[in-house]
């Protein structure tokens, strides 16, 4: 079994990244400015935002944090939005999910500029991502690719088994990884909540992606031997052993599971710090799209 090695991946692609700012700021150009939206207190949600921050740093991006209580309205929001589209200085920005169920989500994702859309969730992006066109590709998906790119795992005629259908993680990368091209020409299988025979469809997977947001639910017994185990839950568990006082897990059983894989990533440092690095990479290309 090899461990896909996450953190050690994305240091190296933030390092690409940061080489680029450098030859930016060399040239007086502008450096790339990502701003997020976070709604309300969710534990995970402020973490995932200090991390992009804290990667923004890294690379030498500029970085805004816009927070407002999880009893902001709708129109105050969108009106947050508006500001951010038509502000100059700004490349890209992101509003963090989940919002407060008072908030129409879908509306929310629709006012960002696709243009500034550097999650990908706008259907604008979405759409062109289907149609196989140049756009922002949403940053789990995006993270995953390049890890399989990386560790050179073959996808083409594989049977690639994808867990959970959220526009987020499970659709996007049922898209991805069937379209021509590597990785990809792969036969994609979705399975979702009303999946029949789960575990024969998981065991017939050579590459097989949890995204199911339930945690330790694949077991051994369900994946092929010699197989590539993508695992993209994260769980936040109380723990003594810590000096945070939590312990992260996955929706795979690691320890029994990486006996059986060929290749698998851990919970942390597989695809949460990808996801990241997709993000900066987005806003990249998002301000480099400006300047042209
Ligand atoms: N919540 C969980 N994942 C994501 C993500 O990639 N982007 C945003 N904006 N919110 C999320």
């Amino acid at each position: 079994m090899q461990k896909i090695d996450g953190k050690a991946v994305s240091s190296a692609l933030k390092e690409d990244i940061r080489q680029e700012v450098e030859a930016l700021k060399a040239k007086g150009a502008k450096i790339p400015h990502l701003a997020a939206v976070l709604v309300g207190e969710n534990p995970a949600s402020e973490t995932y935002v200090n991390h992009k921050v804290k990667a923004c740093n890294q690379v030498g991006f500029q970085s805004t944090i816009i927070r407002r209580d999880a009893t902001v309205a709708e129109t105050d929001l969108i009106q947050i939005i508006d500001k951010l589209n038509a502000e100059p200085d700004i490349d890209g920005f992101i509003v963090q999910l989940p919002l407060p169920e008072h908030i129409n989500e879908q509306r929310v994702i629709e006012a960002v500029a696709p243009e500034k859309d550097v999650d990908g969730f706008h259907p604008l992006n979405t759409g062109r991502m289907v149609a196989g066109l140049d756009t922002f590709l949403p940053a789990t998906p995006a993270g995953i690719l390049e890890l399989m790119r990386y560790y050179e795992i073959p996808t083409e005629g594989a049977h690639c088994v994808i867990l959970g259908r959220s526009n987020i993680v499970g659709t996007p990368l049922s898209v991805l990884m069937s379209r021509k091209g590597y990785p990809g020409n792969a036969t994609v299988t979705l399975c979702h909540s009303r999946t029949q025979n789960l575990a024969e469809i998981t065991r017939s997977a050579d590459i097989l992606i949890a995204a199911i947001g339930k945690m330790h639910f694949i077991t051994a017994d369900m994946v092929k031997s010699g197989s590539t185990v993508i695992d993209v839950g994260i769980h936040r568990v109380k723990s003594g052993k810590t000096k945070s006082g939590w312990k992260l897990h996955g929706d795979v059983k690691f320890d029994e599971v990486s006996e059986k894989a060929a290749y698998i990533t851990p919970v942390p440092g597989g695809v949460g710090p990808m996801t990241i690095v997709s993000l900066l990479r987005n806003t990249l290309k998002a301000a480099a799209r400006k300047n042209q």
